[in-house]
């Protein structure tokens, strides 16, 4: 059932062109107009909804962290992220017109249940992204929007999280049809860049050569960062917990902004940081990241650099260059996690750890 893969992990990566497309299927006509039919929330509803916090725990926050840069620029709907477990002990602010997003691939994890059900009681509207039919979690929510990812066995997260961040666009992009912020032609252009995703995703699969030469190299790294910016922060948080989990090395994601505020104390000669370069475009997201580089690089730093494929200004300053395909900013998370998440998988086999069961761990986590 691994179907010629040596682990489930492997195997659901390589899945993500599929769980992609069918994540999309069926949830827009031939306009690009957006109809999902699980949200059991009406459109007047959804009009009123004045703030969105949006709960999960792990990786499934870390979709989330995603979610709130497309979401507040699409709907300009004031928009929160929180884990679970902190939202539901903090007494948070709640009325009929907060929308409470929870993000779930099993749709059992206690932590997220145990908020809904707070949410639930203090009359807050909640919708669940979740990947389990028939899970405790969408059957407590007002609406949910399924991932249709297919099971996922590894304990790591993958074609969850992938699939996740596709709920999460669909439900940005639909409640800015429903309130009117934007109109049919940007909805489209943005459904139609989703739709080139599955096959921009299958390309970033295809040449990963790289990333296994990589595994060889840093076998024996004791510390690991990701760096990102944007949309590119939560993938880089996302890439170092996927190392923790799966090699058990020390890995943290940084704000690239966030790095003369302390976290460049750390960089010393030979430390591998993994670097996720905004696509380059208007903003100056680009440019700040390369200045990053440049600093950490200046100080020892091995950067693994993770850029649109034709960012020849970014070359120089990469020991290990990463080719991604050119997508929106907002939609690069899609492609960046990718050799992330082949990088720690491989890594482990390598060190011959259990991928699929890491220490420790549980698939589901259903005590609080
Ligand atoms: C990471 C991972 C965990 C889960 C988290 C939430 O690879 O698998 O961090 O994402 O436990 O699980 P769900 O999404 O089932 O609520």
């Amino acid at each position: 059932e691994k179907d010629g893969y040596d682990w489930f992990m492997r195997k659901e990566i390589f899945e993500q062109p599929r769980a992609i497309g069918d994540g999309l299927l069926g949830r827009h006509d031939e306009a690009g107009q957006l109809q999902l039919d699980e949200v059991r929330i009406s459109d007047d509803e959804l009009r009123e909804i004045d703030k969105i916090i949006i709960i999960g725990c792990g990786t499934a926050n870390y979709a989330g962290m995603v979610a709130k840069y497309a979401i507040e620029h699409w709907t300009r709907i004031p928009c929160e992220v929180e884990l679970a477990h902190e939202f539901r002990y903090r007494d948070p602010i709640l009325t009929r017109n907060t929308l409470v997003v929870a993000i779930s691939q099993s749709g059992e994890t206690a932590d997220t249940l145990m908020a809904i059900r707070h949410a639930v009681k203090q009359k807050a509207r909640v919708l669940a992204i979740c990947n389990t039919n028939g899970s405790t979690i969408p059957r407590e929510s007002d609406a949910v929007i399924y991932t249709h990812a297919g099971p996922e066995i590894g304990v790591a997260s993958t074609k969850g999280f992938s699939t996740q961040l596709v709920a999460c666009y669909l439900l940005g992009l639909y409640l800015a049809q429903v309130r009117g912020n934007k109109f049919g032609d940007e909805i489209a252009a943005v459904v139609r860049e989703l739709e080139k995703m599955p096959a921009h995703v299958q390309r970033v699969l295809d040449d990963s050569a790289s990333v296994y030469e990589l595994a060889q190299r840093f076998l024996g790294a004791r510390s690991v960062l990701f760096l990102g910016r944007h949309a590119g922060f939560p993938v880089a948080l996302e890439g170092a917990l996927k190392l923790k989990e799966l090699a058990y090395i020390h890995a943290e994601g940084f704000a690239a902004g966030e790095l003369k505020h302390g976290p460049i104390a750390l960089i010393e000669e030979g430390l591998p940081v993994f670097c996720i370069v905004p696509p380059r475009g208007r903003d100056q997201l680009h440019d700040k990241m390369i200045s990053a580089i440049q600093e950490i690089r200046a100080r020892g730093a091995l950067t693994i650099v993770l850029a649109e494929e034709d960012d020849d200004e970014v070359v120089p300053y990469a020991d290990v260059f990463i080719p991604l395909p050119t997508v929106p900013t907002l939609l690069q998370p899609l492609v960046a996690t990718i050799p992330l998440q082949l990088f720690s998988c491989e890594l482990a086999t390598l060190m011959g750890h259990d991928v699929d069961q890491p220490r420790n761990l549980a698939k589901s986590v259903t005590v609080e």
